[in-house]
Formats: C-alpha cells, sequence, structure tokens
C-alpha cells in the first residue's frame, strides 16, 4: 500500500470576481494522491481542474476545507517553503517558463533561488539535463529550442529543485503530436526511475490512459476515479461530457460487441497490439 502524499478534504473554492459575482470552481472535493503515483485529471473546459492543480502547492488556498502535503496545511504560511519545494508546477505555455539566456543557467535558477550550494546545483543540472534528454541543449539558447525541447527545459529547472510531486496544468497544449509523446515518455521514467509524483491535466484521453489512476472532474467535483481501465468502462457518461475514449478503448468496445472477450485492461495502444499479436 502507498503512503499518502497529498490529502485533498472537503475542498470548496468560490473565485470572487471584484467582489461582484461569485464562480464556484471546486466544490467538496474529497483525493488521496499517493506516493510515486501517477494521476490524469481530466474533464470538460471549466471542470476545475486547473484550480484543483493550483491547490496542490499552495498558489490558491481553499475556501472551505483542507489541503495537506505530506501532511502540511496548504492554509498555514510557515508551510509556504516546504510545500513549493515539495511541489514544482509546469505550466501550458513554456515561453512564459524560460528565466536565463542559457539552457544549464535556466535549469539552475530554481535550485539556486532555494539556496542550494552551487556544487550541489551543478550535480542536480546534470541530473535533470540526464533525465529530460537534453545533454546536447546545454549551451544553447532556451527561446530558440523547439516547443517539446523547452517543454523539457521547464520540467528539468523544477527537477533541480528535487521536488517529491510535479503537477503538469496541460503541458502538451502547445506541442506536436511527437513533442507531447516524447513528453509523456519523460514523465513516466521519472516516476519509474525517481519515484516523482505526477500530476498532468491533460485533454488528451490517450495520455491519461498511460497514467496509473485517472480523475474525471465535472461542474467543479471528481466525477470518476480510478485505472483508466476503470473509468473508460463509462463510456457512455464520459460521451456525454464532450471526452472521446482513446483509439484502443473504442476498438476493444467494439469487439466485445461482436463477441470477442477483449481483457478490461486494454487502454492504450500498445496494450492493443500486444493483444491483438497473440
Ligand atoms: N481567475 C478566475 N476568476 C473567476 N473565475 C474563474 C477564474 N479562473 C477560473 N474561473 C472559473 O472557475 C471554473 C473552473 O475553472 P478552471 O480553470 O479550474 O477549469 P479547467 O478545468 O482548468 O478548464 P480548462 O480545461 O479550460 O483549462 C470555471 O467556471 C472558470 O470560469
Ligand atoms: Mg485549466
Amino acid at each position: 500500500m502507498k503512503t499518502v502524499f497529498i490529502k485533498v478534504k472537503d475542498l470548496t473554492y468560490v473565485y470572487h470576481r471584484g467582489g461582484v459575482s461569485e464562480q464556484v470552481a471546486l466544490s467538496r472535493v474529497e483525493l488521496e494522491i499517493k506516493k510515486g503515483e501517477f494521476l490524469a485529471l481530466v474533464g470538460p473546459n471549466g471542470s476545475g481542474k486547473s484550480t484543483l492543480a493550483r491547490h496542490l502547492n499552495a498558489l490558491l488556498l481553499p475556501t472551505e476545507g483542507e489541503v495537506l502535503v505530506d501532511g502540511m496545511d496548504t492554509r498555514r504560511s510557515e508551510n509556504l517553503w516546504e510545500i513549493r519545494r515539495r511541489v514544482g508546477m509546469v505550466f501550458q505555455n513554456p515561453d512564459n517558463q524560460i528565466v536565463s539566456s542559457l539552457v544549464e543557467e535556466d535549469i539552475a535558477f530554481g535550485a539556486e533561488n532555494l539556496g542550494v550550494p552551487s556544487e550541489e546545483v551543478r550535480a542536480r543540472v546534470d541530473e535533470a539535463i540526464t533525465m529530460t534528454g537534453l545533454s546536447g541543449y546545454r549551451n544553447h539558447a532556451p527561446h530558440l529550442l523547439s516547443g517539446g525541447l523547452k517543454q523539457r527545459l521547464a520540467i528539468a529547472g523544477v527537477l533541480a529543485m528535487r521536488p517529491d510531486c510535479l503537477v503538469l496544468d496541460e503541458p502538451g497544449a502547445m506541442l506536436d503530436p511527437s513533442g507531447r509523446c516524447e513528453l509523456m515518455n519523460t514523465l513516466i521514467r521519472l516516476r519509474d526511475s525517481m519515484g516523482v509524483t505526477i500530476v498532468l491535466l491533460t485533454h488528451q484521453m490517450e495520455e491519461a490512459a498511460k497514467a496509473d489512476r485517472m480523475i474525471v472532474m465535472s461542474e467543479g467535483s471528481p466525477l470518476l476515479l480510478g485505472t483508466p481501465a476503470e473509468v473508460f468502462l463509462n463510456d457512455e457518461l464520459l460521451q456525454d461530457l464532450g471526452l472521446e475514449l482513446p483509439v484502443a478503448a473504442k476498438i476493444a468496445r467494439r469487439l466485445r460487441r461482436r463477441g470477442f472477450l477483449v481483457p478490461k485492461d486494454i487502454v492504450t495502444v500498445g496494450d492493443m497490439v500486444s493483444y491483438l499479436c497473440r
């Protein structure tokens, strides 16, 4: 049984627009995120994914309820530093995350700001470069890199801060399919080799299918929560929300309707190919 890293208890969040109108973005959310798991967060536009993600490193604080990161309450200001160190955020647009004119300096920036000794920073930068496959780009200018490389650079910078958890808010949105695929591989490698907890917000069900668990958000609350295989069995509900099943799950469903006994856990193209070849 994996230990719980982040606990969300009865979380409600209300945005106030200039004190005039209110928008309830999250409503009574209960959630546990386990150490070392890869959790995907999907849901239609405006369902509360980003608002929830921003609570995980205290960028937003609960209107009601609480969020505990490694046991630390995000509402207590004395915990802020440790929480931000443990939970790193990566956003949609990699251009907004570049701070230096040289790749290795850019990666070092966050760790330096944490007051990490310079020798240790160098070691961490080397490791982050290896983990994200940026070895050939050390001395390149960040703003000249492709979108996919820029996003890997953003991840490397957060990694050098040695977070226990990475929260990524649609990091693939500005990338082409091959950039997105590379990004997924990087995230899976981080979970497998360093035990980093990954929380990925995405509109791509193919990506969510590769996670350990997924949450489908709807109108500010988790509607479905389980392994991708469990969640994809609710195909009608997903369709009502405008969410498409991944291709492999669609094919599996059609084969089942024709009487083939396709196992429930076939949710990625890789799974489907090995099943069909058997
Ligand atoms: N800064 C804000 N001020 C007021 N309301 C907001 C603000 N940010 C988000 N909202 C509202 O809160 C709700 C949840 O928004 P949120 O951005 O968390 O959804 P999301 O699932 O991330 O959507 P998307 O898929 O478009 O990124 C929506 O109704 C949205 O309009
Ligand atoms: Mg969002």
